[in-house]
C-alpha cells in the first residue's frame, strides 16, 4: 500500500487501510462519463441527512420531549433562543427537501433501469431507506405537540387496528391506552437516536453495494465491458476530482433554492408546516381537516380511495411493499428508457404524473371528485407495476449503443 512518502499515513495503513479505502471509494471509483443532473440527488439526499442530524442535535438542546413543556419549548425555540428559528427552518424544511430528492432520486432509477441486475441489493437497500425515512419524518412531526401533530399520530397510529391483535399492537405503540405523553418519549428517543442510526448504517450499506457493481447511467450500458490495457472502463472517469467537484456546483444550486424556501416560505403556504400545528395538540377537539405533510400524501390518497378501512390499508401497505420487487417485475431487455419501447417510455410518464396528483389529493379534503381522481390514480399507480412483467417484455426495444453517449 502506497503511503504517499508520509509516515503517519503509512504507519496507519499498515494497521487500517484508509488509503486503500479512498482509492476504492473516491480517486479509484470510475463512474460513466455521462451522468447527467439526475445523479444530483443521491448527493443532494446525503447533505441533507447531514443537515437533519446537525440541525436536530442543536435543536434536541432546547426541545422538551413531554406533553406539558414539548409545545412551549418548541416556540422558547422559535422565539428565545438564538438563531434558534433558523435551525428549526432548516431541520423542517431540510425534510421536504430531504424528500424531494428522494423522489427524483427513485424516480431516476426508474428512468434509467439502475434498479435492475446486478443492482437489486442497491434499490433493496433504498427502498428500507425509505421505509425508515417516513418512520422517522412521522414521528419527527409528533414533536411540536400541536393538533396536527396529534391527530396525525391518531390517524396513522389507528391503521394498526385493523391488522390481526390491532388493540393490544396499537397500545404497545403508543405505550398508554390514548396518545398521550407515553407516546411522545418513545418517539422522541427513536426519532432522535435509533432510527437516524439505522439511516446512517444503512446509507453506508447502500454506497458499498453500490461500488461494488458500479453506477448505472444514463444510457443503462454497462461500462465495464469496455475497458483500456490498465483495467479502466473506457467511458469512467474517477469519481474524485471529476465527479466530486461537479457535484459541488449541483450543491451550490441545490442551496440556492433550499435557503430561498427557507428563508421566505419556511411554511410552504401550509404544505411543510400545516397551519393547524400551531395550535397546541388537544385531545378532546378534532380539526376539521386531518391531512398528512405533503410527502405522505400519495399513500395516504391510495388509502383513503377505498371505503374500507382494511382495503385500504392492505393497499395502502401494497403499494410501498410493490416497490420492493420492482427489480424482478421488469422484464425489459434495456435498461435505460431511451431505448424502452413508446408503451414503457408513455406508461412511465403518466405513472409519474399519477404519482404527483396522488401526493396533491392525499393533502385535500376527500371530497366527491377528489375520491374519483384518487381512485383513477391508484389504479394507474398499480397497473404501472403489475403489468410490467407483460408489457416490458413485449414492448419493441431500440437498439442500445455499445459505449455511452454524451459526456465530457
Ligand atoms: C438517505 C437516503 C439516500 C441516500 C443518501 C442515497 C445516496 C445515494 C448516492 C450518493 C448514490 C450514488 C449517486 C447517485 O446515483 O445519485 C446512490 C445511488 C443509488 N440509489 Fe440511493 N440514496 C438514498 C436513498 C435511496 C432510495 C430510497 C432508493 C430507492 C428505493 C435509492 C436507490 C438508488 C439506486 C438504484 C442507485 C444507483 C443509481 C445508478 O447507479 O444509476 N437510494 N444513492
Amino acid at each position: 500500500m502506497s503511503n504517499r512518502g508520509n509516515p503517519i499515513l503509512g504507519w496507519v495503513n499498515d494497521r487500517l487501510p484508509v488509503t486503500q479505502a479512498y482509492e476504492k471509494h473516491m480517486s479509484k471509483y470510475y463512474a460513466p462519463k455521462n451522468l447527467n443532473f439526475w445523479y444530483f440527488f443521491g448527493v443532494f439526499s446525503m447533505l441533507m441527512l447531514v443537515n437533519q442530524i446537525l440541525t436536530g442535535v442543536w435543536l434536541t438542546m432546547n426541545y422538551t420531549p413531554s406533553a406539558e413543556a414539548a409545545f412551549a419549548s418548541v416556540e422558547f425555540i422559535m422565539r428565545d433562543v438564538e438563531w434558534g428559528w433558523l435551525i428549526r427552518y432548516m431541520h423542517s424544511t431540510g425534510a421536504t427537501f430531504f424528500f424531494i430528492a428522494i423522489y427524483l432520486h427513485m424516480m431516476r432509477a426508474v428512468l434509467y433501469g439502475s434498479y435492475q441486475k446486478p443492482r437489486e441489493l442497491v434499490w433493496i437497500f433504498g427502498m428500507i431507506i425509505y421505509l425508515a425515512l417516513m418512520a422517522e419524518a412521522f414521528m419527527g412531526y409528533v414533536l411540536p405537540w400541536g393538533q396536527m401533530s396529534y391527530w396525525g399520530a391518531q390517524v396513522i397510529i389507528s391503521l394498526f387496528s385493523v391488522l390481526p391483535y390491532g388493540d393490544v399492537l396499537t397500545e404497545w405503540i403508543r405505550g398508554d391506552f390514548l396518545i398521550s405523553g407515553a407516546t411522545l418519549n418513545r418517539f422522541f428517543a427513536l426519532h432522535v437516536v435509533a432510527v437516524p442510526l439505522v439511516i446512517v448504517g444503512l446509507v453506508v450499506v447502500h454506497l458499498l453495494a453500490l461500488h461494488e457493481v458500479g453506477s448505472n447511467n444514463p444510457d443503462g450500458v454497462d461500462i465495464k465491458a469496455k475497458k483500456d490495457e490498465q483495467g479502466k472502463p473506457l467511458d469512467g472517469i474517477p469519481f474524485h476530482p471529476y465527479y466530486s467537484v461537479h457535484d459541488m456546483v449541483g450543491i451550490v444550486v441545490f442551496l440556492f433554492v433550499f435557503c430561498t424556501v427557507m428563508f421566505f416560505f419556511p411554511e410552504g403556504n401550509g404544505f411543510m408546516l400545516e397551519y393547524a400545528n400551531f395550535e397546541p395538540a388537544n385531545g378532546l377537539k378534532t380539526p376539521a381537516h386531518i391531512a398528512p405533510v405533503w410527502y405522505f400524501g400519495a399513500f395516504y390518497a391510495i388509502l383513503r380511495a377505498v371505503p374500507d378501512k382494511l382495503a385500504g390499508v392492505a393497499l395502502m401497505g401494497g403499494a410501498i411493499a410493490i416497490l420492493f420487487v420492482l427489480p424482478w417485475l421488469d422484464r425489459s431487455p434495456v435498461r435505460s428508457w431511451r431505448y424502452k419501447g413508446w408503451f414503457s417510455r408513455i406508461f412511465i410518464l403518466v405513472f409519474a404524473v399519477a404519482f404527483v396528483m396522488l401526493t396533491w389529493l392525499g393533502t385535500q379534503p376527500a371530497t366527491g371528485i377528489n375520491t374519483l381522481l384518487a381512485q383513477i390514480g391508484s389504479v394507474i399507480y398499480f397497473s404501472f407495476f403489475l403489468l410490467m412483467p407483460i408489457y416490458s417484455k413485449l414492448d419493441k426495444t431500440k437498439p442500445v449503443p455499445e459505449r455511452v453517449t454524451g459526456g465530457h
